[in-house]
């Protein structure tokens, strides 16, 4: 029972507040349908009252924007909490870096009145490097796909799956290499190269200037690094602070639980919090999953709602559905306030026969037939409505028929872009 006691002879307060109780709760915010659903407004709003806001899992894959003031951010791999001033952005071991693109982004943030971010960033020194040659590969392998089995994955080709594949096969190289010798850690990046280009023949890196550049991006991050485990145990057990972690991509993109193999590379469900920061399950506290009126999905894969017509096209254009980080036009499906009826999908059957659960095996989830409820459209711009009790009750009775349906309370209903489009529940 006390083998912690055995390694820990003396013990120091934090050892002792740790046993008497858990510690901070993290908040977690995690898209619920397949990417896109608004994180980034709802995490921005809880990153006003946060102290730290962190990144678990994913990369530069993810995009979300942040309006504030008129102003919109694009954020990719900085956590959107980097805008907040009194907030200290962590990424954690659980992210994969390009560190080109995370210049990028700062670069191109900056250039929008993003300043100090320097002073409120630290990088686990565990989190996993994405090479050029990562992202060189994501292509190959798109177009192996595409030619032996007439279809690719459709992923950002920003070198997601091959970082984690690598972790998983322990060949990656990690920001702590990076910051150690770099004789060593040139070493193994030209190893792993090789291995690649012996799976790939028509693969052609620039080793050197690749290396070159890291050099320098190296000692532009290094006053960054910290040990990331270390960093979120004084967050937990230091002063009373309020952490939030911002989840990327989304449950139906999680490598487990996502529609397989149409996913992303990391377990964006709430698992990948503990594993993505080192911190246990105690001290999850609430967990937010953020969802749309309707869905939308980029990239290929099985999307049994979606809407071929005429209201997917309405969906796309009255949503503004482009992906934020290809720029690709989104797929649409369920329905939306502009229509006469707006139609729920609340099951799917095999056969004739309800399913309890949602199909593991992509041909079958292809073939389900999608039971809907249909509610009465409200057909009235609600986007100035900032009180629920000034929203049509016909949207009202739709918001209620979700959360009674989820079993899940709704906290807050979003209706524009910006910060102040949100209607608190309670
Ligand atoms: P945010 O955080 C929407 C999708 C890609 C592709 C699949 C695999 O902005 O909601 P990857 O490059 O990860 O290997 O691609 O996952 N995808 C997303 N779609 N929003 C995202 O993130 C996504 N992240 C990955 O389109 O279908
Ligand atoms: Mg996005």
């Amino acid at each position: 029972m006390s083998v912690s006691l055995f390694l820990w002879p003396s013990e120091s307060a934090a050892v002792k507040r740790a046993r008497n109780d858990s510690g901070n709760k993290v908040a977690v915010v995690l898209g619920a349908q397949w990417g896109d659903e608004g994180k980034g407004k709802v995490v921005d709003l809880l990153a006003t009252e946060s102290d730290v806001v962190c990144r678990c899992q994913g990369g530069n894959n993810a995009g979300h924007t942040v309006v504030v003031d008129e102003e919109e951010y694009d954020f990719h791999l900085l956590p959107s909490g980097i805008i907040n001033t009194k907030c200290t952005s962590f990424i954690g071991n659980g992210v994969v870096i390009h560190l080109p693109g995370l210049f990028e982004e700062i670069d191109k943030n900056e250039k929008r009145g993003l300043k100090g971010w320097d002073k409120r960033l630290v990088i686990s020194d565990r989190a996993h490097i994405v090479f050029d040659f990562h992202q060189a590969v994501d292509g190959l392998q798109e177009v192996q796909r595409q030619a032996q089995e007439g279809q690719n994955i459709g992923t950002t080709k920003k070198g997601i799956g091959p970082t984690y594949a690598c972790k998983a096969s322990r060949t990656g190289l990690r920001i702590c290499d990076l910051m150690a010798d770099f004789g060593e850690f040139s070493t193994r990046v030209k190893n792993l190269v090789l291995q690649y280009q012996s799976m790939y023949p028509a693969l052609k890196v620039d080793v050197e200037s690749e290396l070159k550049k890291l050099k320098d991006y190296a000692e532009r991050i290094r006053p960054l690094i910290r040990d990331g485990v270390y960093f979120m145990y004084d967050a937990i057990h230091g002063p009373p602070k309020k952490i939030l972690v911002e989840g990327a991509n989304a449950a139906l993109l999680d490598i487990d639980f996502g529609t397989y193999p149409f996913v992303t590379s990391s377990n964006c469900t709430v698992g990948g919090v503990c594993t993505g920061l080192g911190i246990p399950p105690a001290n999850i506290g609430e967990v937010y999953g953020v969802s749309k009126a309707y869905t939308t999905r980029v990239g290929i894969g099985a999307f049994p709602t979606e809407q071929l017509n005429a209201v997917g096209e309405l969906l796309q254009t009255r949503g503004h559905e482009v992906g934020v980080t290809t720029g690709r036009k989104r797929r649409c499906a369920l329905w939306f306030y502009v229509l006469d009826e707006i139609k729920v999908g609340v099951a799917y059957k095999i056969n004739g026969k309800r399913v309890p659960y949602f199909p593991a095996n992509m041909e079958v989830l292809q073939k389900v037939e999608v039971e809907y409820e249909t509610f009465p459209g409200w057909k009235t711009d609600t986007s100035a409505v900032r009180k629920w009790s000034d929203l049509p009750p016909k949207a009202q009775n739709y918001i209620r028929f979700v959360e009674n349906r989820i079993g899940v309370p709704i906290k807050w209903v979003g209706v524009g872009k910006s910060r102040e489009c949100m209607i608190q529940m309670f």
